[in-house]
C-alpha cells in the first residue's frame, strides 16, 4: 500500500488509478486498487513476496553498515507497522465502502455488463444492415453506443452449454487481456437467454477480406505483411507466455485477424477456447474446436491442444500472408 500526496484533482487521480490498473502483464506489479478519502489517497498493489532487486544486489555489506542496518531497520520497520495499522484501521473505519466501490470500478461484473435495450438500440435491433459476418459462434453486428464510441457485437447462438455465472467468470478474465494485438473485450449482455459479447470495432475488417481478395491484396506490400506477421506474433506471445492467464487460442486463422485503421492486426475471438492457469500447458479435449487446415495433427486427430499447436496455426496463417493463398 502506497501514500500518495501531492496530485492534481480527484477526478484525474481516479482516471489515472483505473488505466494503469488495466496494464497487466506477468512482470508487471499489478496495481489492485485505490482509496480517496479527504486528504488520503492510497494505493492498493498485489504483495510481491521477494523484495526488490536492489536488497540481492547490493547484499555485501561492511560490518558498520550491517550493524546500522540491525538497528535502523527494526526501528523504521515498527515505525512502519505502526503507520499501516493506524491507517488501516482509519481507512476501514472511515471509508471501508468506499474502497469496495472503487475497487469495484476496476474489477467487477457490473462495469462490464450492458443492458440489453442499450446494444439492442446500438445495432439499430440487430439489423442486417449492421451484421458483419457469420462465424462458427453467432453473427457478429456492428453498433454505436450514445457516447459515440464503435462496437462489434457478437450474439452468440443459445446453445452453447454453459451456465450464466461460468460465463460471467470467463468473460471478466478474458477482458483483462489487453495488448495492441488483441481485439478488446469491452464487456458483456446476459438477459432473457440473450448472450452478448461486445468488442471495440476494428475497421478494416479481417485479414481474409484483403489477402485472397485478387483487388485489394494490392493493398498489402511486402513491408505490411511483415509487420502483420509481426503483430500477431506478438499477440500470440502475449496470450502464450506473458498475460496472467496463459490463454491457447485453438482457432487461429485469417478471419480471425482484424485490422485497425493503421492496418495492425489484432488478433480476435482468444477467450472462446478454454482458459488456462499458468503451469498448465496442455489439454485433452473430446469438443475439438477449430478449423481443420490450419489444425495440427495431433489436435485433429486427438484433440490435444497446447501450445504449440497455436504455433502450428500460426504456421499455416504466415504460409498464406505471404503465398496470398487459402489453405
Ligand atoms: N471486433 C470486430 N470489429 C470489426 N469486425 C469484426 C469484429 N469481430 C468480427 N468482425 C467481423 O465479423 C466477421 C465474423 O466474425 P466471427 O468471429 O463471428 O466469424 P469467423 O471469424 O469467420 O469464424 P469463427 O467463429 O470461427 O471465429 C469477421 O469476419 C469480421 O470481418
Ligand atoms: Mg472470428
Amino acid at each position: 500500500m502506497k501514500e500518495v500526496k501531492g496530485y492534481p484533482g480527484n477526478l484525474e487521480f481516479k482516471n489515472e488509478v483505473l488505466l494503469v490498473a488495466q496494464l497487466q502483464h506477468r512482470n508487471l506489479v499489478r496495481l489492485l486498487g485505490f482509496c480517496l478519502e479527504d486528504s488520503e489517497r492510497l494505493l492498493i498493489y498485489e504483495f510481491v513476496p521477494n523484495k526488490s532487486l536492489d536488497y540481492f544486489l547490493f547484499e555485501k555489506k561492511s560490518n558498520t553498515s550491517r550493524t546500522v542496518i540491525a538497528i535502523v531497520v527494526p526501528i523504521v520497520a515498527c515505525i512502519v507497522i505502526f503507520f499501516f495499522i493506524f491507517i488501516y484501521l482509519r481507512v476501514k473505519r472511515k471509508s471501508w465502502k468506499n474502497l469496495e466501490m472503487d475497487q469495484d470500478e476496476i474489477g467487477s461484473t457490473e462495469s462490464l455488463q450492458f443492458d440489453f435495450g442499450t446494444i439492442s438500440a446500438a445495432t439499430d435491433n440487430f439489423s442486417d444492415s449492421n451484421k458483419l459476418g457469420q462465424g462458427g459462434f453467432g453473427a457478429v453486428y456492428k453498433g454505436r453506443l450514445t457516447n459515440g464510441q464503435e462496437i462489434a457485437v457478437k450474439r452468440l447462438s443459445r446453445e452453447s452449454g454453459q451456465g450464466d455465472q461460468e460465463f460471467k467468470n470467463e468473460v471478466l478474465l478474458v477482458a483483462k487481456l489487453q495488448h495492441r494485438n488483441l481485439v478488446r473485450l469491452l464487456g458483456f449482455c446476459l438477459e432473457r437467454r440473450e448472450r452478448l459479447l461486445i468488442y471495440e470495432f476494428v475497421p478494416n475488417k479481417s485479414l481474409d477480406y484483403l489477402l485472397f481478395d485478387p483487388r485489394k491484396r494490392a493493398q498489402l506490400d511486402w513491408e505490411r505483411r511483415y509487420k502483420i506477421i509481426g503483430g500477431i506474433a506478438r499477440g500470440l506471445l502475449y496470450l502464450h507466455e506473458d498475460s496472467r492467464l496463459r490463454i491457447i487460442h485453438r482457432d487461429l486463422k485469417v478471419s480471425n485477424i482484424l485490422l485497425d485503421a493503421d492496418m495492425n492486426p489484432k488478433i480476435s475471438d482468444f477467450g472462446m477456447a478454454r482458459l488456462f492457469v499458468v503451469d498448465q500447458t496442455q489439454g485433452n479435449t473430446s469438443r475439438i474446436v477449430g478449423t481443420f487446415g490450419y489444425m495440427a495433427p495431433e489436435y485433429a486427430m486427438h484433440g490435444y491442444f497446447s501450445v504449440k499447436s497455436d504455433v502450428y496455426s500460426f504456421g499455416v496463417l504466415v504460409l498464406e500472408i505471404v503465398s496470398g493463398k487459402e489453405e
